[in-house]
């Protein structure tokens, strides 16, 4: 399930150099789940053809107000009750000033003023007609009126000179749109909640080009901070450097030691609800790091490095927790209930989430898990062997239930 899964989705078109990129966006929202109508301007239809369209959606697209094939209805009545969503993508400098007017005089327009659903304004066009009065005048009588307005991207434009006013690229507007909807739908779970998520190995340094780490590859924690962004949260993610792609609508913040880890997320815990320390890190880490690269040496085969403790960030943070719900994980490979209840006991954390990554798809690195929840005083349950995604959704949903939405 996605915010977009059933979605009603409007695309409206306007006659743009960019107009075929709204093809890109279209298929991105699909994707993603949504229901997409088109309506095009008729200088919409001199830059790309309805047909193109209509085949990518799979339905009839919208481009004349009065060619009625079905009687008992008026076309952009239908399509603006219809519509749950409007996007106005690329919006031309024209278009903007007649929705700035309330013009309503082609299919598209009229669809615009007649829909009551959230509406969502991608203008793109030539930097000299977005600096003009005009249409500053216009886009900011918009967003007066409701509209949300997406900033045009700078670089190189059509005319072959650099400015402000190209169309953001396709995912970067759908990426917006998304985090647009999830601030919007205030029933989400997680609606105006902020979740701390930490993610990924500590790296403790040995010299300037080694250092002692663990196989955690921040995949879990990566789909926590997914899951709990789709669940409406504002969320932090802390993470060490990893190969995964940074999430986007996530405040992002890279550590690299333990100590790193434990100055951010101290400093976040402060107004955070829900803490999901995720990372896996260093129990131990060299005394002294060394400034320069240690050299082989020729007459000992043995090198001894002397590590320390660092400190228990959960044990250290859950000590301290007032309105926070704090959440735990603890990879084992051997005993794992005993050692977990162990932990819970420990650390005094409201959720811990156990896993054997002893065992085949379960842990580190994969794209699967498999884990077993604890709380104090209530039954553990061990999931099946589901996408990490999946786990991240159940460990919410399971923090959720053991009182992580209301803890005061
Ligand atoms: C090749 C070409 C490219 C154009 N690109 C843009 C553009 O990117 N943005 C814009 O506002 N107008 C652009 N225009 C001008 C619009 O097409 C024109 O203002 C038209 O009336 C818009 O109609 P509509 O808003 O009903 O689609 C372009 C025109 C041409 C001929």
């Amino acid at each position: 399930m996605s915010i977009w899964t059933d979605r009603h989705v409007t695309v409206v078109v306007s006659g743009g150099i960019a107009s075929y990129k709204a093809l890109t966006v279209i298929r991105l929202l699909m994707k993603q789940g949504a229901q997409v109508r088109v309506a095009l301007t008729a200088h919409a239809t001199e830059f790309i053809t309805p047909l193109t369209f209509q085949t990518l959606t799979q339905q009839p697209v919208v481009t004349d107000e009065f060619t009625m094939t079905d009687p008992t209805h008026v076309v952009h009545v239908a399509l603006a009750d219809w519509t749950e969503l409007m996007v106005l993508v690329p919006a031309t400098a024209n278009l903007i000033a007649k929705v700035a007017q309330g013009l309503a005089d082609d299919v598209a327009t009229t669809t615009i003023l007649a829909t009551t659903a959230p509406k969502y304004v991608i203008p793109a066009m030539n930097s000299h007609m977005l600096a003009n009065p005009a249409t500053v005048r216009n886009i900011a009588q918009l967003t007066a009126d409701g509209l949300h307005v997406l900033q045009p991207a700078t670089g190189m434009l059509a005319e072959g000179y650099r400015g402000q006013g190209r169309l953001p690229e396709p995912e970067a507007i759908v990426a917006w749109l998304t985090d647009q909807v999830i601030d919007a739908e205030s029933d989400l779970p997680l609606h105006g909640k902020k979740v701390l998520v930490t993610a990924g190995g500590t790296r403790e340094m040995i010299d300037p080009v080694r250092y002692i780490s663990n196989r955690s590859s921040g995949k879990m924690g990566y789909a926590i901070a997914l899951a709990a962004r789709a669940m409406g949260a504002q969320v932090t993610l802390i993470s060490t450097p990893t190969a995964l792609k940074r999430p986007h609508g996530v405040e992002y913040i890279q550590v690299t030691t333990a100590a790193e880890l434990l100055t951010q997320v101290t400093k976040a815990f402060v107004t955070t609800d829900i803490l999901v320390m995720a990372a896996a890190v260093s129990d131990y880490r060299p005394v002294a790091p060394v400034d320069q690269k240690i050299k082989k040496q020729a007459d000992d085969a043995h090198l001894t490095l002397q590590l320390t403790e660092t400190t228990d960030i959960l044990k250290a943070l859950a000590a301290h927790k007032q309105q926070q719900f704090v959440i735990g994980f603890a990879a084992e490979t051997q005993n794992l209930l005993a050692n977990a209840e162990q932990k819970l006991a420990a650390k005094k954390v409201d959720l811990l989430v156990a896993n054997d990554v002893s065992q085949p798809g379960v842990g580190f690195n994969g794209d699967t898990n498999q884990v077993t929840l604890l709380s104090p005083g209530a039954t553990p349950v061990t999931t099946a062997v589901l996408s990490k995604a999946a786990i991240a959704q159940k460990v919410l949903e399971t923090a959720l239930t053991r009182g992580a939405a209301g803890k005061k």
